[in-house]
């Protein structure tokens, strides 16, 4: 398994699998099939509300001695309704408790957006909106607070890693002002409709990892109605350009983007739920993109977003 190495001196796999709208149904047994196939690194978050299910597979996996816990990435996420300085604790110890851990490998800010604390008793996770589809309502917290109480939790040994997701730079830069502890990670959209070279190249300049999530573009949007319907658009997947590469090299589309992401320097985290595709996604190093490829797919830029909380979660809009 290829790693990255952190500012904070750990290592992350360059391959994971995101956790992101696995149902709670399935999502034990896919963590299970996942860790069994090889994947050390499993990304999520609060929000994705399969948190317990998570720790079950985990919890299998490892009593079949498939793996030890040391042997596991597993990161997971600061929801926006837990940015105050006191929730940031309380937050991370709920998450640790349903996956049955007693630490992360990597705890994440999901969002720079401080939302009005729903307690855990009223609502878990609490999603965007502060009553289910009411409004979004802010809360006066600034970043320097939060970032203040995830240093702590490593402080404590909570968590081993912490970073950050869907910053802009400038929001970075500022970050890094006060920050006792660096980021180690910066989570962010990246695929070739939306390349983000100024974005990626300041993380990896100020010593950040930079994990690319949403690496196949629309294909993971089609399905909550997340793809802007008045801009034409050809499936990422079934892009020519990527589709010729892919026949060229003798790997699936699929994998030529997560290879492109890869050779950018940023590690990948793909959602499967089919056990081909899960095993197909960790077969990276076996081949490399030639730098026409790497500019081929480059062009194709356009500057998309498809993660967008301006459009999803109004009144959010200093998000994006
Ligand atoms: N920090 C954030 O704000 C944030 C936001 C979004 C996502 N993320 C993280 O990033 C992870 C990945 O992003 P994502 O879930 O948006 O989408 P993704 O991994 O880009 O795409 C997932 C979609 O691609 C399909 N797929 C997977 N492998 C394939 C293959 N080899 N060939 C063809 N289709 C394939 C999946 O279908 P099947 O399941 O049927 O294979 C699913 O429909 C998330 O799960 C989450 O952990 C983080």
């Amino acid at each position: 398994m290829s790693h990255i190495a952190l500012n904070s001196g750990h290592k992350m796999p360059t391959v994971g699998m995101g956790l992101w709208k696995i149902p709670k149904s399935v999502c034990a047994d896919q963590v299970y099939e996942a860790i069994k196939q090889g994947y050390r690194l499993l990304d999520g978050a609060c929000d994705y509300a399969n948190e317990k299910e998570t720790g079950q597979g985990i919890r299998r996996a490892i009593s079949e001695g498939l793996v030890t816990r040391e042997d596991l990435f597993i990161t997971s996420k600061l929801w926006c309704t837990y940015h105050a300085k006191e929730h940031v604790k309380p937050a991370l110890q709920k998450t640790l408790g349903d996956l049955q851990l007693e630490y992360l490998d990597l705890y994440l800010v999901h969002f720079p957006i401080a939302l009005k604390f729903v307690p855990f008793e009223e609502r878990y996770p609490p999603e965007w909106s502060h009553q289910p589809g009411g409004p979004v309502i802010p809360a006066n917290v600034p970043f320097r607070d939060t970032w203040e109480g995830m240093e702590a939790l490593a402080d404590d040994g909570l968590v081993k890693s912490i970073g950050i997701s869907n910053m802009p730079g400038a929001l970075i830069y500022d970050l890094l002002t006060y920050a006792r502890i660096r980021p180690a990670v910066h989570q962010i959209e990246v695929h070739p409709y939306l390349i983000r070279k100024q974005l990626v190249d300041l993380a990896h300049t100020e010593g950040i990892a930079v994990t690319a999530y949403s690496s196949f573009g629309d294909t993971s949007y089609h399905e909550i109605n997340m793809v802007p319907t008045d801009r034409s658009l050809v499936h990422l997947l079934k892009h020519g350009v990527i589709n010729d590469i892919a026949h060229r090299l003798g790997k699936s589309p699929a994998q030529v983007l997560l290879r492109w992401a890869v050779q950018r320097g940023c590690a990948v985290i793909p959602k499967s739920s089919n056990p081909k595709r899960l095993k197909e996604n960790l077969d990276l190093f076996s081949f490399e993109l030639e730098d026409a490829d790497m500019r081929e797919i480059g062009k194709l830029d356009k500057n998309l977003k498809f993660n967008d909380p301006a459009v999803y979660a109004k009144r959010a809009i200093w998000a994006s």
